[in-house]
């Protein structure tokens, strides 16, 4: 695919990258039938609200945010707002479809997210979704497994009383190699605090080699932690993602 004519070319490859994951992920996915619209956080979703925007129906759907900067994203936009607890859920998945950034995809397509801290809400619209759609650059996807690019560790959200407890136990339960609780909070200055009060550790595992060990009990192991919010390891989740490439091209898998 190369970027859609009607658009200015931005002149920095990664931006054309991340818009033009964007913006094909929009058109292949986007139907009339839906409602409820899921929007992601990061810099890629921006992509994503303005492909939105340009198209006729998206006046006909309703977006839930994942964070306060994809609330502003859709206020500022002009589209329709509603937030998760004021729709009825009344089944597994209300969403038609969330579209997200993520911080690493591999080959299954299990991500890291959390890169912005928004891995909670991300991940509780990302359940909500009957399609949970990946846009990302090509920095993202990994050649084999998850650790491979992304060496800054997975974030986990955690109470903030509860942190240096859950820090000790990853470090000597999980073998964690490092556990940082992430910095640049309010002022740039102390822990960085999450849109619902809470602490991030990042937590560097090495390479989680999925062929030879269970993803999906390692998560729930972590879970079990008293204290822990929620991780950035979204398992079997995505159903396709999206890599836009320096020259324009966008690759997925599925
Ligand atoms: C925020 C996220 C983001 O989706 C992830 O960090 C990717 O961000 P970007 O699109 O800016 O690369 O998980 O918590």
């Amino acid at each position: 695919m190369t970027i859609p004519s009607e658009l200015k070319p931005l002149g920095d490859p990664l931006e054309q990258a991340k818009r033009a994951a964007a913006y094909k992920a929009v058109d292949e996915n986007i139907s009339l039938n839906y409602k409820y619209v899921g929007i992601g956080s990061g810099s890629t979703v921006v992509y994503i609200v303005e492909r939105l925007s340009q198209l006729p129906l998206s006046k006909n759907f309703i977006y839930v945010p994942t964070s306060f900067q994809s609330k502003k994203l859709i206020l500022d936009s002009g589209l329709r707002l509603s937030n998760v607890d004021d729709i009825n859920i009344d089944s597994d998945h209300v969403l038609d479809i969330t579209f997200d950034g993520a911080d690493e995809v591999d080959t299954s397509l299990n991500c890291i997210k959390g890169g912005g801290a928004c891995l909670f809400q991300e991940k509780l619209i990302a359940s909500l979704s009957k399609n949970f759609i990946i846009v990302a650059d090509y920095r993202k996807k990994s050649p084999s497994y998850l650790g491979v690019n992304w060496l800054k560790g997975i974030p986990i959200e955690v109470v903030p009383m509860a942190w240096s407890k859950i820090r000790n136990d990853l470090l000597n339960k999980f073998s964690a190699n490092k556990v940082t609780l992430r910095q640049g909070g309010v002022n740039k200055a102390g822990p960085v605090v999450t849109d619902n009060g809470n602490f991030i550790l990042d937590v560097e595992f090495g390479i989680l080699d999925v062929d030879s060990f269970d993803l999906l009990k390692f998560n729930q192991q972590i879970k079990n932690l008293v204290g822990v919010v929620e991780t950035g390891l979204f398992i079997s989740m995505a159903k396709k993602a999206y890599f836009g490439h320096g020259d324009g091209s966008v690759s997925s898998i599925s």
